[in-house]
Formats: C-alpha cells, sequence, structure tokens
C-alpha cells in the first residue's frame, strides 16, 4: 500500500491512498471503459481485449490495476512491458487514471517505479508520450524522467501526425533520489 504524503518530494495535495494489483480476467471491461473513454482516447492507442487477455498470461508483461480512495475502488490501470528483457530495460507501455488530478497517477508512477528497479531488476525504465500530451509529460519529468528525444510524426491524431516523446531513468538515477527522499511513501 502506497500512502504519499506531503513532504515526499513532490508537493502532493493531500495523503493518496493506493496500491497496484494484478489485473484479472474480470477486471477487463473496465481496462477496455477506460481506454474508450473520449478524455483517455487522445492520449493513447487502445488494444483489443486480446492484447489484454494476452499481457495479463504473458511472462514479459505486468498488468497492474491501481486501486485508489479510502474504498480503494479500481481507480486506473498500468501496464509494464520487458519485464524479462535480457537488457534489463522495461518500457512503461500504458496507464490511464481516472478521477483524474487528484493524485493516483503521481502514486501509481511512483510505486511502478519501485517495481520496475526493486522487483524486476530494471537497469532502464522509458516510455514513450505524445506531444500533446503535456499533463503526463510534466508528471514523468516531476518523477525524475529524463526526455531523451522526440520521435517527430510518429503518430496519427485528430488533425495529422503528433511527436512522441521519448524518456527514460536509470536505476542509478532511481537510486539517487531514492538517496534524496524522493521515492518516498508515507
Ligand atoms: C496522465 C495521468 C495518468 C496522470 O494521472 P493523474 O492522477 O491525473 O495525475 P496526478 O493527479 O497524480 O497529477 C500529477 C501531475 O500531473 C500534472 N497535472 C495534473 N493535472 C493536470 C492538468 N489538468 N493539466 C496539466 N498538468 C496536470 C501536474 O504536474 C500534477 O502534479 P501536481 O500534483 O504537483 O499538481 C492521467 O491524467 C491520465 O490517465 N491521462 C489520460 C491517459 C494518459 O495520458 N496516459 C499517459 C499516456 S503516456
Amino acid at each position: 500500500m502506497a500512502l504519499l504524503q506531503p513532504g515526499s518530494g513532490v508537493a502532493l495535495r493531500q495523503t493518496v491512498r493506493m496500491r497496484l494489483r494484478p489485473t484479472m480476467q474480470s477486471d477487463i471491461d473496465f481496462v477496455l471503459t477506460l481506454e474508450r473513454d473520449p478524455v483517455n482516447l487522445p492520449f493513447i492507442t487502445p488494444w483489443e481485449r486480446t492484447q489484454h487477455e494476452a499481457a495479463i498470461r504473458f511472462p514479459d508483461f505486468r498488468h497492474f490495476i491501481v486501486e485508489g480512495g479510502a474504498g480503494l475502488d479500481a481507480v486506473g490501470f498500468l501496464i509494464l512491458i520487458g519485464c524479462r528483457s535480457p537488457h534489463h530495460s522495461l518500457e512503461l507501455k500504458r496507464m490511464v487514471v481516472q478521477p483524474k488530478g487528484q493524485g493516483f497517477g503521481r502514486a501509481a508512477i511512483r510505486v511502478a517505479k519501485k517495481i520496475a528497479f526493486d522487483d524486476l531488476g530494471a537497469h532502464r525504465l522509458w516510455l514513450d508520450v505524445k506531444s500533446l500530451n503535456t499533463r503526463a509529460q510534466k508528471l514523468y519529468e516531476s518523477e525524475g524522467f529524463t526526455v531523451e528525444g522526440r520521435l517527430r510524426d510518429a503518430v496519427r491524431v485528430a488533425d495529422g501526425y503528433d511527436a512522441l516523446v521519448v524518456m527514460s531513468m536509470l536505476a542509478s538515477e532511481f537510486s539517487q533520489r531514492r538517496q534524496q527522499g524522493l521515492e518516498v511513501f508515507a
């Protein structure tokens, strides 16, 4: 269970009660509903049901439900891939949280980093994010990810093409942040 509180490196507006648990078959409808919600669609490329079903079973993937709030209701999902990468390079493939702006996204990414580096032995954790997705970029930057570059016109969007911004964190950077008290859970 992660309880993120003010003073844990990033100013949070409130204590955030949140945990990740493995996604189950019975969660897939919830995941698909979130992905297809018009508020999320501009920022992600939704998967078919069968892709999520495979991701739950495939050992290289970790598919999590984000549970949050007083009742620990399902508030999102998160997918890590490359968990068996011989290069120890893991990708945060997708993260969707709803309701937004309540700190669940920050809490989830912080736990995801811990899982990736501590439990799965990542040397590198990376992601790509649409250039138009400034909310997510701000979150990743403030959680210690470095911008590596831009893949120009990499994805189709409503009015043309958008770039993908590639961001990453290395294990050494994670350790440094931890020493600085920036990877704290209450
Ligand atoms: C991106 C997302 C996961 C963030 O989760 P969240 O719970 O809304 O984010 P948080 O409440 O933890 O806020 C984290 C930071 O995001 C930024 N942020 C939050 N709301 C924002 C807004 N409306 N506009 C711009 N930035 C915003 C802020 O930097 C905030 O930091 P703060 O808490 O210091 O203010 C979530 O908004 C989401 O699911 N978006 C749609 C799908 C998506 O974009 N996924 C990522 C694809 S790479």
